[in-house]
């Protein structure tokens, strides 16, 4: 089983779509281990996305997650990590496959509703900046033989 940390993005919740995408990731299979609803300051928003600090869209992508809430999550499985990416498609709504969240849900660049880590080494990483270890559940749930077999 692999972890990955999931944000439901400040449009997501503004536009009531979390239940709708915490029902997509349940039904393929994943396993919610935290979830928790916070106001995200500019600190920990420029930690998280630290890799695109000198792109010209960074002030921008800060604005745009610290705007309003956000339900931070992480959720295992099998590949996680790649199977979250997949189900949440190409960076860009437009661009994005019909089918997948930000296909069926975006039509933006920016407010693209879901993120998800990009590697095993990522995850890794935004589980230890967004939750503590007291903060993740780990269990099995009821005939999930049926499931993951
Ligand atoms: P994420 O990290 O949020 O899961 O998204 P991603 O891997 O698909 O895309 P990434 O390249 O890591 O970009 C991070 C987030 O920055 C915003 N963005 N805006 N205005 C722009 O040109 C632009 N490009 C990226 C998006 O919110 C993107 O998800
Ligand atoms: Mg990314």
């Amino acid at each position: 089983m692999q972890r990955t940390l999931i944000i439901l993005k400040p449009d997501c919740v503004q536009r009531r779509l979390v239940g709708e995408i915490l029902g997509r990731l349940e039904a393929k299979g994943l396993t919610l281990a935290a979830l928790k609803l916070i106001q995200v300051d500019r600190s920990l928003a420029e930690k998280h996305y630290a890799e695109h600090k000198d792109r010209p869209f960074f002030g921008g992508l800060i604005d745009f997650i610290t705007g309003g809430p956000v339900l931070v999550g992480i959720v295992s499985g099998p590949e996680a990590v790649t199977v979250v990416r997949k189900m949440l498609g190409k960076t860009n709504g437009v661009e994005a496959e019909p089918g997948t969240i930000r296909g069926d849900f975006s039509s933006s660049k920016q407010n693209n509703l879901v993120h998800g880590s990009d590697s095993p080494e990522s995850a890794a990483r935004e589980v230890a900046l967004w939750f503590t270890p007291g903060e993740i559940v780990d269990y099995e749930l009821a005939g999930s033989q049926w499931v993951v077999g």
